[in-house]
């Protein structure tokens, strides 16, 4: 590369990440980490060949087209492409490049323990503990569900579910799952198919969600599916918070219909519905699913080896547009 590309990074990165980036790219970077407004991300973006950002910057058709003129790419620092509108980066011409397979293991045990934490009420139990509140072992105290021998309905049988499927299997569950498409047999991890969700989430004791976070499935479990799930009924969403309409769930766990829910992700992040935060059976979690050391890395240097690609002519391995 003759001159080194700029590289507009809205966030601050890992520190193996920020380094090799500095070594190829010259950044302009996000130094005090923070959360710009849409014209500070622009003014920015319009001095950069190319965009590292994040899932917490949202961009608008409008704003890429005020981009356009300078950025090429826009390197997602995300395995979820939610915030950008891929339509208009199509139309505009800007590749975009996510992180696929890196952050599959990581988010799948938040799942788990998600599941776990929910199910065996470790909110309530770490709560208590810690403002001397227990007393002592109770034969009747923070009884919860055990996840042997139930059934794990999973919404979106991707990446992330099929990992969480083979951890299910070990805790003893019988898995279920709910995928436009049925996976062949040698991806299917034992778990059974259901053409439609309407058809699986009467069978689900537990549900985990795991299917992007696009208009399509906004409120993909809405009120009238979250009513088919069964009575005493465990939710657990890693994915994004607009795949479950939060009231309906909300109301549901109030009304006692449900056992427990374990959120990773909220509708309006990071303006969490503060409801949640006085709910003891809501097992609640800051959108950690990635967030590993050797995840964060690796989902770090997979967006650097997409823009080293591109600005080297070849194309990006990991391109969604
Ligand atoms: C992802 O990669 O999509 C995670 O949710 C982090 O944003």
């Amino acid at each position: 590369m003759a001159e080194r590309p700029v590289v507009f990074v809205t966030r601050r990165l890992p520190a193996a990440v920020e380094a090799r980036l500095a070594e190829r790219f010259v950044p302009i970077p996000n130094s005090e980490d923070r959360a710009w407004t849409a014209e500070e991300l622009v003014e920015r973006a319009r001095r950069a060949d190319a965009v590292l950002t994040t899932a917490t910057e949202r961009w608008t058709a409008e704003m890429l087209a005020a981009v356009a003129g300078r950025v090429r790419i826009l390197a997602t620092f995300s395995v979820g492409t939610d915030h950008i509108d891929l339509e208009a980066a199509r139309r505009l011409g800007i590749v975009v490049t996510h992180t696929p397979d890196v952050l599959t293991e990581a988010t799948a045990d938040v799942a788990l323990l998600c599941l776990l934490g929910a199910a065996r009420r470790a909110f309530e139990a770490q709560r208590d503990l810690r403002a001397g509140v227990w007393t002592r072992w109770s034969p009747t105290g923070y009884l919860g569900l055990e996840l042997h021998g139930r059934t794990l309905g999973i919404v979106g049988m991707g990446r992330i579910g099929r990992a969480v499927a083979r951890r299910a299997r070990g805790f003893g569950m019988t898995v279920r799952y709910h995928n436009r498409r049925r996976l062949p047999p040698e991806l299917e991890e034992g778990a059974i198919w259901h053409e439609t969700l309407d058809e699986l989430l009467p069978h689900c004791a537990f549900l985990s969600v795991h299917c992007p976070g696009t208009p399509e499935n906004r409120h993909l479990l809405d009120r009238r599916r979250l009513a088919l799930l069964p009575r005493g009924a465990v939710v657990v969403n890693t994915a994004r918070g607009n795949v479950i309409d939060e009231a309906a769930l909300l109301e549901a766990l109030d009304s006692g219909r449900f056992f427990a829910v374990g959120l990773d992700v909220f509708e309006n992040e990071p303006d969490v519905d503060h409801r949640w935060f006085t709910r003891p059976r809501a097992f609640l979690l800051p959108h950690i699913g990635s967030a590993t050391v050797e995840t964060r890395d690796a989902m770090g240097f997979r967006c650097l080896e997409s823009l080293e690609a591109f600005f080297a002519g070849r194309e990006p391995p990991h391109r969604v547009v």
